[in-house]
């Protein structure tokens, strides 16, 4: 049985309305203006009623958005299909953002439009909540298939090793017997090609994880100072290669001549991608987010090399890929796509792990973290 609505029951709305905290609800004029706050929208927004009503709702969205005629947009939707919904970054008073769910309803009374019913929920939590779970899916998925392309280049680099050896035995018979300059010369481009082929299984065996290592206890600075000549004749003249060390870092159990392939690595990839500026090779020690780095142990204590460069950066795509072995986005004969799966694999192998800093246009920060050596400090 319907009751008739009171002057009591639309004060009780009224009051609900105005004390409801968890959602901003309130009315719009037909042109956005405010025409009614609650508790909800001061809580979330930040505005007393005093200072909101009055106002036109744009004041909630990003400059960028009231440029492209979001606020007037959502209005007309709302009008002429019954109901707008969105989900968007909106602005608090203090300038600061917070993740929306808004929705408009338009109010009719005999067919005219009063003005529009709007709620907003922050559900900015929940969001990032979701961002992050979203993000540790998407490393662990991206280590999972690390890993299976290591076991497969394990497989074919060992028996492409295999293979390479009974060429180059061949080749070093044949030399032997042939001497007259034509048969040399294609002994000499055979062998070379072959050699070729080895330096890469080689380079594959360092991605799985599998090359021989020869690990030492030393000083991470250390190494870096010996070896900072030759990363600036890599870097070469246009682009300045500096170093920035942090002093007395625990010492390192590690393989120094790979650690030195790794940023030679990293040195001529950013070379590579810059057309001059400037690439910085810091040292430091941290203790990684594992649900960032899955292969890092979230309670040692690692010590990092980083190579910073000021280039064009890479895409989310090519930075999720970009230590696959074979992945280059360079062309044909510039790049076999080894070098970071070597950075990734000698990094692993030394039991810490490398991980990608990079923005399109902002550049890119690679890092390689080894586990601190239990000895006291040098
Ligand atoms: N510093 C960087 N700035 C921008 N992009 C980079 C940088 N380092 C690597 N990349 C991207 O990652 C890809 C893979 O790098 P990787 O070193 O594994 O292979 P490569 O440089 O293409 O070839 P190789 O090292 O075998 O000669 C590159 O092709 C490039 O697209
Ligand atoms: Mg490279």
């Amino acid at each position: 049985m319907s009751k008739a609505v009171t002057t009591f029951d639309l004060d009780i709305e009224h009051l609900l309305l105005r004390n409801v905290t968890d959602y901003a609800i309130y009315m719009l004029d037909p042109q956005g203006f405010v025409l009614s706050w609650n508790a909800g929208g001061e809580r979330i927004k930040g505005y007393f009623d005093t200072e909101i009503i009055g106002q036109h709702f744009s004041r909630f969205y990003a400059p960028e958005e009231i440029r492209r005629g979001d606020p007037e947009r959502s209005l007309a939707i709302a009008r002429s299909e019954g109901r707008y919904e969105a989900e968007g970054w909106r602005v608090r008073k203090d300038g600061s953002l917070f993740r929306a769910s808004i929705v408009i309803d338009p109010i009719r009374q005999d067919g005219e439009l009063l003005g529009f019913a709007k709620v907003t929920r922050d559900i900015t939590e929940k969001y990032n909540a979701q961002q992050n779970l979203q993000r540790t899916e998407r490393v662990l998925a991206q280590a999972q298939k690390v890993h299976a392309i290591g076991k497969l280049t394990l497989g074919v680099a060992h028996d492409f090793n295999n293979l390479l050896t009974v060429v180059m035995n061949c080749l070093d018979l044949l030399s032997a017997t042939h001497k007259d300059d034509r048969s040399s010369q294609l002994i000499r481009a055979a062998m070379e090609a072959a050699e070729r082929g080895s330096r890469l299984s080689r380079q594959m065996l360092a991605f799985s994880r599998a090359q021989e290592l020869n690990p030492r206890l030393h000083d991470l600075n250390e190494l870096v100072t010996r070896s900072m000549e030759r990363y600036r004749q890599v870097a070469g003249a246009i682009v300045c290669c500096e170093s920035d060390l942090k002093p007395d870092l625990p010492k390192i159990m590690v393989d120094a001549d790979q650690l030195e392939a790794a940023l030679m690595n990293l040195v001529s990839n950013a070379r590579d991608a810059m057309s001059g500026g400037r690439i910085v090779i810091s040292t430091g020690t941290c203790t990684p987010d594992s649900s960032l780095h899955p292969d890092a142990d979230g309670r040692k204590e690692y010590v990092c090399v980083t190579v910073r460069d000021d280039g064009p950066g890479m895409t989310e795509e090519v930075r999720l890929r970009a230590m696959e072995p074979f992945f280059t986005t360079k062309d044909v004969g510039r790049g076999s796509g080894l070098g970071l799966s070597q950075v990734y694999g000698f990094a692993a192998q030394s039991d810490g792990f490398a991980s990608i800093e990079s923005t399109p246009g902002e550049g890119t920060a690679v890092t390689i973290a080894i586990p601190a050596a239990e000895t006291p400090h040098a």
